[in-house]
């Protein structure tokens, strides 16, 4: 059994309370743990031959509306990589169809939007009444929370009103964002009226998931680091506040999550969400002191370093980690998700490399 204290987190625990929560959802809530818990954005995915395998016979869209799959695809990977949490496999996309809008992901190109948001009564015709449509979700969080009891934490999640109004009205992936900022900037009546339904309906989707088990909600803020400070603060942060208060008040942490975000950070903490995630474009120690030791943080070793030779890769774990300093409230991630091709044993080796790690009294 693994000692308290071992990397320095928890030396001033008392035994008991370590014993309360998975140690992923206590790191969450900044409590004290037995050692770091990690496990990775986009962990099941094609880099892995067994969600291959799976594609070979089914759509991205049909397995995550088929809970047996789902849920089938999230705990092998989970347990192939031997990680703390089991993220639920579904795709930020999937509330855009319950809103009114179609979307299909095309071989290499990424989620399509055939019709997208550009007009105030484009943004009027969408309903805000039809998350129980995702109910498929929740079914397969309830077959994966069965399946890991209080052994690993599951994650459910969504997006967050910036980025998913950011796909709707540019109707995929975006390079310049310029619809979106144009709708921004130029009708702040419609620009509100996007979010405010995206909130409603993100609120009741989280909801479900947390009903069916989830112990903890990401949301993706995935492309905000196309926003200024300014921008983020006068045109999303309100949005992204009002969605983390409304997880919490269901008595879930939020870990809040987004890219090239280093000039963001302390106004994406103020939402209030309990963890923050950081990409890998600055130390963690440099993020974590932006978003303040009052906040968890998760990451951030940058996902191309799993093409590295090990002593490479371990190297960067390790710097990770004595950035982290031992300080309850870290949780070791990548700054964003697994790329096509990454080989799995390097994944393997550093959740062998995060459980191995103690950190040395001093020089780290
Ligand atoms: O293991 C997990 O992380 C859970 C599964 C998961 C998927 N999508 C499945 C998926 C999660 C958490 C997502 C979230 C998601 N989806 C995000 C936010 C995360 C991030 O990367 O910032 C975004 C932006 C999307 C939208 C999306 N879905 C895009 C842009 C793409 C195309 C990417 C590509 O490389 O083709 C997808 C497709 C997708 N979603 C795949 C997976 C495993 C890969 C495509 C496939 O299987 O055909």
């Amino acid at each position: 059994m693994e000692t308290v204290g071992r990397n320095g987190a928890a030396t001033t625990a008392n035994q008991d309370s370590v014993l309360e929560g998975t140690r992923f959802v206590r790191a969450c809530l900044r409590k004290p743990v037995d050692r770091t818990p990690v496990w990775f954005l986009r962990q099941a995915g094609r880099y892995m031959q067994e969600y291959r395998d799976v594609r070979k016979h089914h759509t991205l869209v049909e397995i995550c509306k088929q809970p047996d799959i789902a849920s089938e695809v999230t705990i092998t990977a989970a347990e192939k990589l031997g990680v703390d949490a089991a993220i639920i496999f579904a795709d930020l996309l999937l509330p855009l169809e319950p809103m009114g809008l179609p979307f299909e992901f095309q071989a290499g190109e990424g989620p399509v939007v055939h019709l997208p948001v550009r007009t105030p009564d484009d943004v009027k015709a969408l309903r805000t009444d039809r998350a129980a449509d995702l109910a498929y979700v929740a079914r397969a969080i309830e077959k994966v929370a069965a399946h890991f009891g209080d052994r690993l934490g599951v994650i459910g999640f969504c997006g967050a009103p910036y980025t998913l109004a950011s796909y709707m009205i540019e109707g995929g992936g975006s390079r310049n964002y310029v619809f979106t900022k144009q709708m921004m900037y130029g009708d702040g009546t419609s620009w509100r009226t996007l979010l405010d339904k995206l909130v409603t309906v993100l609120t009741d989707y989280c909801r479900l998931q947390v009903r069916a088990g989830a112990d903890v909600i990401q949301i993706f803020d995935s492309w905000v680091g196309s926003l200024s400070l300014s921008d983020y603060r006068d045109y999303a942060f309100e949005a992204s506040k009002r969605l983390v208060q409304a997880v919490q008040d269901m008595g879930v942490p939020v870990i809040y999550f987004g890219v090239e975000t280093a000039g963001l950070l302390a106004q994406m903490a103020a939402t209030g969400a309990d963890v923050v995630g950081l990409d890998w474009r600055q130390p963690l120690d440099v993020g974590w002191r932006e978003v303040g030791h009052t906040h968890a943080v998760q990451g951030n070793l940058d996902p191309i370093t799993l093409f590295a030779p090990i002593e490479v890769i371990e190297s960067r774990v390790k710097e990770i980690l004595r950035a982290a300093g031992g300080r309850p409230g870290h949780i070791f991630n990548l700054g964003h998700g697994i790329v096509p091709n990454t080989p799995v044993e390097n994944v393997q080796a550093v959740v062998r490399m995060v459980r191995d790690f103690r950190l040395e009294n001093q020089n780290g």
